[in-house]
């Protein structure tokens, strides 16, 4: 029960790495506050942790509106009383998930900037909502989902989802700033391929597979404990060896 006590706020939580991760924090004692702009899926998913014993609460909150993070935040306060990890997992690539298949020079500009917004900005709310009430406890951790294409780049409807994702390693490295002197730590975990979806197993690495997403979230857990108490700042490439380079 090695996050006994803690308290975690998690986006992206209704599916993936973001549910996983708060299913297995619950399981170590943590309690939970999911996150998601899927109303019904992130209340589907408390309640199921509830039902095995957990301490957990779902909200909406779409990343792009700070009031809708705030409130949360200020949520999680009035139930728990403190927020001692902050798991910053809502993303993903603009040209999926609005299914836009077009290129970047024909874009829609909205679609441009659902790929900023949700994937850098949101991200930078969610630090902005939570550093305060971390800075006052003295302790606190936050974990920042990039991706191997902020590091490689992409051509093919991801374009702003690598720019979010390099500037997410960036923002960890100012986060860090802001929180050593006060005892927070904030690091970046840079997935490659994970099987959070079929189509991942399409995209190769050195290691011949997609990651299961267990993998990258037992990296996340570890991260998040008293075990990495001396790591800060950094970007932790997980992806099977496929930036070591040479890969098509
Ligand atoms: N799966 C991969 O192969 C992979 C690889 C590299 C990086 N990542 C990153 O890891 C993170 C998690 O990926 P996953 O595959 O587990 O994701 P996923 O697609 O399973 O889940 C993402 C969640 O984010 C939520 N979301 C979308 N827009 C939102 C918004 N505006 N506000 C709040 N929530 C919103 C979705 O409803 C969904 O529940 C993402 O940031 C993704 O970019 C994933």
């Amino acid at each position: 029960m090695q996050f006994e006590n803690k308290v975690a706020m998690i986006t992206g939580a209704a599916s993936g790495m973001g549910l996983l991760s708060a299913q297995k924090l619950a399981e170590e004692g943590a309690k939970v506050v999911l996150t998601d702009v899927n109303a019904d899926a992130v209340a589907v998913a408390a309640d199921a942790i509830r039902g095995n014993g957990g301490d957990a609460i779902g909200i909406p909150v779409d990343v792009r509106d700070y009031g809708q993070v705030e409130a949360a935040a200020t949520a999680a306060l009035e139930k728990f009383g403190r927020i001692d990890l902050l798991l910053n997992c809502a993303g993903g690539a603009e040209g999926r998930m609005l299914k836009c298949g077009l290129p970047f020079h024909e874009m829609p500009i909205e679609v441009i900037d659902w790929g900023l917004d949700v994937n850098l900005k949101g991200v930078v709310y969610c630090c902005r909502a939570v550093l305060g009430t971390m800075i006052q406890q003295k302790s606190g951790v936050i974990i920042n989902l990039g991706s191997v294409t902020g590091i490689q780049g992409d051509g093919y409807g991801a374009v702003n989802y690598s720019a979010a994702k390099s500037g997410i390693i960036g923002l960890t490295k100012s986060i860090a700033l802001c929180g050593a002197p006060h005892g927070v730590r904030c690091c970046c975990v840079s997935p490659g391929p994970v099987l959070t979806r079929p189509g991942m197993a399409n995209m190769k690495t050195r290691l011949g597979r997609a990651a299961e997403p267990i993998e990258v979230v037992n990296l996340i857990l570890y991260l998040c404990s008293d075990k990495a108490a001396f790591i800060t700042g950094t970007n932790y490439l997980i992806d099977g060896g496929r930036t070591i380079g040479g890969m098509d």
